[in-house]
């Protein structure tokens, strides 16, 4: 199957206008997977509580998910996109996961990044996997992926895709992920962005761009460039990631020895 991110600039507060730009870069494309950045059609760098109330969006019947569940059907493709989530009086950093067929899944980011701590709640669905006609897809956000849980969890739960859309700042991440993927023997689409964003006066942040597809052996199939805006496609065979044998001994995942991993599950003591 084919597997496509799109990297690109969002222009912060312009829903309309970056929507366009997804539906022109997508256009010409026949994909069965698509991934977009986190917060893809807000922009990031929020500076108050306000203005995340008024950017933020239920997932069901919300601006960016309808846009979203329309792109979906018209290209037959599944989407996982990044956005600003409103539940009541709690926001989230969400993903969705949508296909063809409708609304599937939100994941809510369970690792939030510096200053997402002042105006986001930690995410509480936790780590989930959807079974799809394009096979088994899970999510994780940006910053989730400097905890070898999230992936590892994802994994243990069957993902054969993780999906991981992103607004990286730190540097380590695009060559950190054939790791993950190795270890855990799963494939990853990274969307990030790219840009500047300055909304705070002397807090710029430039987004490193790089987004790429990493198969479960930790082939970097496809990565873009810093600085670009751009729609990359790659094949994928996600039925590959099922397979965790590394010889005829040793499996990623049967091989783990839990009754020694108790303190992963307590506060850290040091
Ligand atoms: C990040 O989690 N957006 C760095």
């Amino acid at each position: 199957m084919r597997a496509a991110f799109y990297q690109f600039n969002p222009s912060f507060g312009k829903k309309e206008e970056n929507v366009k730009k997804v539906l022109s870069a997508v256009k010409d494309i026949k994909v069965e997977l698509l991934v977009l950045p986190e917060f893809f059609a807000t922009g990031y760098q929020f500076v108050s509580a306000d203005e995340v109330a008024e950017l933020s969006e239920p997932v069901s019947g919300g601006y960016t998910t309808e846009f979203l569940l329309d792109l979906s059907r018209k290209k037959g493709s599944y989407i996982v996109a990044g956005l600003a989530e409103k539940d009541g009086s709690i926001f989230y950093n969400s993903a969705v996961l949508i296909g063809p067929e409708g609304f599937i899944g939100v994941y809510r980011k369970t690792h939030l990044y510096s200053e997402e701590n002042l105006y986001f709640t930690p995410g509480d669905t936790g780590f989930q996997v959807w079974e799809t006609s394009i096979g088994r897809i899970g999510i994780m956000i940006c910053f989730d992926w400097f905890f070898p849980e999230a992936m590892r969890s994802l994994a243990l739960l069957g993902a054969e895709v993780v999906a991981h859309p992103a607004n990286l700042v730190m540097p380590s991440c695009p060559d950190a992920m054939p790791l993950r993927c190795l270890e855990n023997r799963v494939y990853a689409v990274t969307a990030n962005r790219i840009g500047i964003e300055e909304r705070k006066q002397g807090h710029p942040l430039t987004f490193i761009g790089q987004s790429e597809v990493v198969t479960p052996r930790g082939k970097i199939l496809i990565r873009a460039p810093r600085d670009e805006e751009v729609l990359m496609v790659t094949e994928i065979d996600p039925a590959t990631a099922r397979d965790k044998a590394l010889n005829t001994f040793n499996d990623v995942l049967k091989d783990r020895r839990p009754e020694h991993y108790g303190s992963l599950h307590d506060e850290r003591k040091m």
